[in-house]
């Protein structure tokens, strides 16, 4: 485990108990570490964003993801790294565009993860056999994991000029990976 890895987990273990938020956030985390490794990013930076980028929504759900930016000055994370967090929840909630490329990445994989997470929980065998086609259809069932933003799938696979299978494709493979 990496020394970056080490310290995001240990933070957001002191600010999330809840177990399905913290799984959240470690999904977000592997589709942003495969990310960055097809695209020879930074893998432990891009990771540890996805590991935090709801840091404070358990505690401060009102002011989130504002009131994690003192949380993360104080730990010595960059302006870019803070940036990118602000920039998933823009323009409901914060005034920072998505800017770098690691911006537009997080919020892609945000929303998706939680739909393909929470389609996977009916089949008896998880992940295994889902495709994209299936969740596609399946984005089209208004009552089906209702809290999940379909516009914002949509809208972030086209940020990333990726072919919403295509991403939600990539979003299945990494969310298996161990
Ligand atoms: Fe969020
Ligand atoms: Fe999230």
């Amino acid at each position: 485990m990496s020394e970056l890895r080490d310290k995001s987990k240990q933070l957001l273990e002191k600010y999330i108990e809840n177990e399905g938020l913290r799984n959240h956030c470690y999904h977000v985390e592997k589709c942003m570490r495969f990310y960055a490794e097809r695209l020879n990013e930074d893998t432990e930076r891009w990771g540890a964003a996805g590991m935090l980028h709801d840091l404070d929504w358990e505690k401060f759900p009102d002011t989130h993801p504002n009131t994690a930016v003192p949380i993360l000055e104080e730990n010595g994370y960059d302006r870019e790294f803070i940036d990118a967090i602000l920039g998933h929840a823009y323009p409901d909630r914060t005034d920072f565009p998505r800017e770098t490329l690691m911006a537009k990445y997080l919020f892609a994989c945000d929303e998706v993860t939680g739909f393909v997470h929470a389609y996977s929980l009916m089949k008896p065998d998880g992940l295994e056999t889902v495709q994209s086609k299936s969740i596609i259809k399946r984005m089209k069932d208004k009552a089906f994991a209702r809290n999940v933003n379909r516009d914002d799938i949509r809208k972030g696979a086209e940020e990333l000029g990726i072919e919403l299978s295509e991403h939600i494709d990539n979003i299945i493979s990494a969310m298996k990976k161990q």
